[in-house]
């Protein structure tokens, strides 16, 4: 068991209530396996509003509508491209998102007062079973950011999201512990708008799976997009940060904390938070390892930044925001 009111472990009832919730206007926040989400009824305007007030996010900036089947995406998305059926059927469920026209049931209050919106089908069972049991009771989805305050370290455990929400939530939300999630990074978010898909968020769906499923060369804006342009949270100033400091590619110094790939040694009297084995493992533990240095009070982690390509873009593009805010 654990100590949270908020929290329930996952059975069937537990999922069915939790759909309840849902369509009752509470917040249900779930696990994936990119990070975890707080979830609400993405037709219910009072709803959507409350994760805006928890999460302290800014109201121009648009959410995710997570749904059970592609069967789903012509609800809420409209001049859907082949490229985007090809990236959908290749890597649904899973992490990413694809941004598409709207249709009238995605509002304003989801997308932003944009005319696009952002989808996705994810795969760990637990969010694809709610997302199920949702669907069946309500005509709607699941519209969920990560399950973090605005600007913070995205929650991969639910007592992570406990600790960073709790004292926000109503007795009546809820919060499904499902484990940790496997991917650790929020998913890759792809514009499907234009001619030829566009990475706007690296994540475990990389570049070259991109290509490969759509046939196209990708222009990856990554480090330009304009935050005026389009509005992806992700590209403000000062994300994914823990409470300390982040500082990359340094050699530790006595008493900070340290993140590196395993077969990089730890300095003597350096606090090693995560000695991750790959890049999958490194994107899995990074952020429980930046809320472990707040847990521990550390002032400052040195992070190892992970070379190459494939999930350690995403890992680089998140560290470089927590770093130093530079909006590159
Ligand atoms: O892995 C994930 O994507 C997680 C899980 C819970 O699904 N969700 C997540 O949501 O990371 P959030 O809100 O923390 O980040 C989603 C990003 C935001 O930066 C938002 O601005 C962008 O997606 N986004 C959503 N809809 C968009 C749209 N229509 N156009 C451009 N960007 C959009
Ligand atoms: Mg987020």
């Amino acid at each position: 068991m654990n100590n949270s009111p908020f929290l329930s472990n996952c059975t069937l009832d537990a999922i069915r209530d939790a759909a309840s919730a849902l369509k009752a206007g509470h917040l249900v926040a779930f696990p994936t396996e990119t990070v975890y989400g707080l979830g609400a009824d993405a037709r219910n305007a009072h709803a959507v509003k409350r994760i805006y007030e928890v999460k302290g996010r800014p109201v121009d900036h648009p959410l995710i509508v997570h749904i059970s089947s592609i069967s789903q995406l012509e609800k809420w998305a409209n001049e859907i491209p082949d490229y985007a059926i090809a990236l959908a059927r290749d890597f649904w469920p899973g992490p990413m998102t694809l941004i598409l026209k709207r249709t009238e049931i995605a509002q304003d209050f989801i997308t932003g007062g944009q005319d696009t919106v952002g989808l996705r089908i994810p795969s760990d069972p637990l969010a694809l079973a709610l997302i199920i049991e949702f669907e069946k009771i309500s005509d709607s989805a699941i519209a969920a950011p990560s399950a973090n305050r605005f600007g913070q370290v995205s929650p991969t455990t639910a007592q992570a999201v406990s600790a960073e929400l709790s004292e926000r939530l109503s007795p009546d939300d809820q919060i499904l512990d499902g484990g940790a999630s496997h991917v650790g990074v929020e998913s890759t978010i792809i514009d499907c708008t234009g001619n030829q898909p566009r990475i706007l968020r690296p994540g475990a769906i990389t570049k070259e799976m991109i290509v490969e499923a759509s046939g196209f060369e990708i222009i990856s804006n990554i480090f330009k997009d304009s935050i005026s342009e389009i509005r992806v949270s992700g590209s403000l100033e000062s994300h994914y940060a823990p409470l300390a400091t982040v500082v990359l590619d340094q050699f530790p110094k006595v008493g900070q904390g340290y993140i590196a790939l395993a077969d990089i040694p730890t300095p003597e009297g350096v606090i090693r938070l995560a000695s991750p084995k790959n890049d999958q493992e490194f994107a899995r533990v990074l952020y429980a390892s930046l809320r472990a240095a707040d847990d521990q009070n550390l002032t400052q982690v040195v992070v190892m930044q992970p070379e190459g390509d494939g999930i350690a873009i995403a890992i680089r593009d998140r560290l470089i925001r927590a770093a130093n805010g530079v909006n590159l």
